[in-house]
């Protein structure tokens, strides 16, 4: 189809090209090429930590921080059921278990008044989610975590160039995290970046990054690690697209705002926040909720917005409905009831840096004809 609206076009308009020639030509093309420190030094400085380690992806950054910060058998962590699969493969396969918290209706984030009830003497560390937009109302869960000695992880995969009362995400907890797969506001094609202030953390996840190759004994390995390693040229990308940051998230914004604008008067729909006391929305994705007095559900409204030419992507599965989960016996009874709703009656609409001001009128007049008619 050829006018065909993706959910995401990603946008390589600066210095891209010419610090991936730079590659090229220098032959600098693995994981040792100089753009690979450069980035990691320029994004941790960025978000205001010490220590960047650049890796293959934000599911590799969780999985080395988790594994950085010594979760393991017989520790619990507390995290949200409405998120990706990738913040809690390593929580599993590490042999600690996780413990899971409700969605806000609202935010859509972690309800964190339900993170204290659900703390035992096991809990080691509570993983931060930011879902879509908004952050995490951090003040209080960081209260708890340092009143009962637990580690923070954060997920910021989907925050860059966003803030909490004005200190950047990423900049939370004992190590934060990041993905640049392209529908991010920084892309490398695929790649993640951990960020942390503990320089123990950081080596270890350099280690972990690398097989676990220890330049005293190469080739005897101490411990198991995992090939995460990123490419020069990846990095190189991520450097360009670095510089562009701040315009990126104005991007993001002004494509939000005009969404709001085109889509407020529809009554049936609940569109995102704009703001909390906290943080201003920054649009990762621009996600919308069918309300209960629409007969039908998020599968039926993306089906037929595809069938108009419209992309578009379902809101996560939460993970006490994952069959892979399950199947392994974890969260046998339990209910998570904003994280069900918002599963089965949420999705985002196209949303990428590259998305003109036609196509949103576009989409936004497909959905509204959906809705209302
Ligand atoms: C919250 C969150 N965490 C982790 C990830 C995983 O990142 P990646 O796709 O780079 O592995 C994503 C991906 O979109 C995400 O949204």
């Amino acid at each position: 189809m050829s006018n065909f609206i993706p959910v995401n076009v990603p946008l390589l308009n600066g210095n891209e090209k010419k610090y991936l020639l730079e590659c090229i030509e220098s032959g600098w093309v693995s994981s040792e090429g100089p753009f690979v420190k450069e980035f990691e030094d320029k994004f941790a400085a960025k978000v205001g930590r010490k220590f960047g380690v650049a890796v293959s992806s934000g599911t590799g950054a969780l999985d080395a921080a988790v594994e950085a910060l010594g979760i393991g058998p017989g520790d619990e962590v507390i995290m949200p059921t409405f998120t990706i699969i990738s913040c809690i493969c390593q929580i599993v396969r590490s042999g600690a278990k996780p413990v899971l918290v409700d969605s806000d209706p609202i935010t859509w984030n972690m309800n964190v008044d339900q993170i204290e009830e659900k703390i035992t003497s096991k809990t080691k560390a509570i993983m931060i989610v930011h879902i879509y937009g908004l952050p995490v109302d951090l003040d209080p869960v960081l209260e708890i975590a340092d009143r009962f000695g637990l580690k923070v992880i954060e997920d910021a995969a989907e925050m860059h160039g966003q803030d909490y009362n004005g200190t950047p995400c990423g900049n939370f907890g004992d190590v934060s995290t990041f993905s640049f797969y392209p529908n991010k506001h920084i892309t490398t094609g695929e790649g993640g970046m951990i960020v942390t202030d503990n320089e123990e953390v950081a080596e270890n996840c350099r280690l972990l990054r690398n097989l676990y190759f220890e330049p005293a004994q190469r080739f005897v390995h101490r411990k198991l690690g995992w090939n995460l390693r990123i490419t020069n040229m990846q990095a190189a990308l991520g450097v360009a697209q670095l510089e562009n940051l701040e315009k990126s998230v104005k991007k993001k914004r002004e494509i939000g705002n005009l969404y709001n604008e085109l889509l407020s008067d529809i009554e049936n729909l609940q569109l995102p926040l704009v703001e909390t006391d906290y943080a201003e929305n920054i649009y990762w994705v621009y996600g919308v909720i069918l309300k209960e007095s629409i007969s039908f559900d998020a599968k039926s409204a993306m089906s037929q917005l595809g069938q108009s030419g419209i992309g578009s992507r379902p809101f996560f599965c939460p993970m006490h409905l994952q069959p892979a989960l399950i199947n392994m016996g974890l969260f046998e009874n339990e209910k998570y009831p904003t994280a069900e709703n918002l599963y089965k009656r949420g999705f985002y609409l196209p949303s990428g840096l590259a998305l003109t001001e036609s196509e949103i009128v576009r989409v936004s007049e497909s959905l509204r004809l959906l809705i209302e008619s």
